[in-house]
């Protein structure tokens, strides 16, 4: 078998994308024509076209954009069933999922709508997953607080909750008391840091908020004794490769430190982000790997074991999906 091929056929887990970065510009113009709205592109083309980043703002700007398509409970059941179907094909297994439930309440459409929409993909859905709420770090710790509120009558359906959006200038301690309310209820945490700001968030997100996974974490090797701690105690760091070099965090995949992650010992994992903005899906970021910086076979086995080792699954299923990925 060659290396592209172990890459599709081995099962994986994605542990970081953001639904509403998953959303398709064929699928966010139907779901807009539908819902009567007109959007400021032309056509397919010209939105996909829009897409080029210069950093993490610009890509919010037009991602919270195209969120604002999604209405009705129909619209976050499609959008999620889309996604679960695309990772399915290849081969991911499992998926723990983001939404922004912020950025819709704040547009006046209800939490059930969000969750009712997306949970019932994720029952219907080809594979197994788990569902993350992020509070959106560019708004208040008030309005976070609240969106957990709202989140509690379907604690059963949230196993976590994070923190994305704008990174620098909205740091983890920002936000420690949600957290910590947020654990009191029983949630598990993760949290987005250093991605664009340095490693200090990542820092904080283990200090304040008591996170199990870092998403990104790309910045943590300018400070070494973050890494020690990282590899001493395997806190997963979930990384989006081709995400780092859309949003010019580093200029190329070749620039990319994931084999220097796994060279010393940190718990990595390969993940896709916002895969609709992004130009590719978990495989795709995979494969730029491997042809940019010559993973090995090993490597690949290791990424595949990290994603479910990093999962929320319980020990029994991560053992089961375990044995597959040994199998493959
Ligand atoms: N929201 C969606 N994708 C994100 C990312 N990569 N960083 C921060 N917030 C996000
Ligand atoms: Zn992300």
């Amino acid at each position: 078998m060659s290396l592209n091929e172990l890459i599709r056929r081995i099962p994986k887990a994605e542990l970081h994308i953001h639904i509403e970065g998953s959303l398709e510009p064929e699928l966010m113009f139907e779901i807009a024509r539908r819902n009567g709205i007109t959007l400021r592109y032309r056509s397919v083309d010209a939105l996909r076209r829009a897409y080029q980043f210069t950093d993490l703002q610009s890509f919010l700007d037009i991602y919270y954009e195209g969120a604002a398509v999604l209405r009705r409970e129909r619209d976050f059941n499609e959008m999620t069933l889309a996604y679960l179907r695309r990772a399915a094909a290849d081969n991911v297994r499992h998926a723990e999922i983001f939404f922004d439930p912020q950025t819709h309440t704040g547009r006046g459409i209800a939490f059930a709508t969000v969750i009712d929409g997306i949970s019932a993909a994720l029952r219907a859905g080809p594979i197994s997953s788990r569902l993350i709420l992020c509070f959106l770090r560019h708004l208040s710790a008030e309005s976070a607080m609240q969106t957990l509120e709202a989140a509690l009558p379907y604690r059963d359906r949230i196993v976590a909750v994070g923190l994305d959006s704008a990174e620098v200038g909205n740091p983890p301690s920002k936000f420690a008391a949600v957290f910590a309310r947020a654990r009191q209820e029983g949630f598990l945490t993760v949290a987005h840091a250093g991605e664009e700001a340095g490693p200090s968030y990542i820092g904080e997100a283990l200090a304040l908020l008591r996170v199990s996974r870092i998403d990104h974490g790309v910045r943590c090797f300018e400070d070494p004794a973050l890494v020690d701690d990282l590899v001493a105690r395997r806190i997963p760091l979930t990384v989006c490769p081709l995400s780092n070099v859309k949003l010019g965090i580093f200029r190329s995949i070749q620039d990319h430190p994931l084999r220097m992650m796994l060279q010393r010992g940190i718990v990595a994992t390969v993940n896709s982000d916002d895969p609709a903005y992004f130009g590719g899906y978990v495989v795709d970021n995979y494969l730029a790997l491997a042809s940019a910086l010559g993973l090995q076979e090993a490597e690949v086995r290791t990424l595949a074991r990290n994603s479910f080792e990093a999962s929320f699954l319980p020990d029994e299923e991560k053992k089961a999906y375990l044995r597959d990925v040994e199998r493959a």
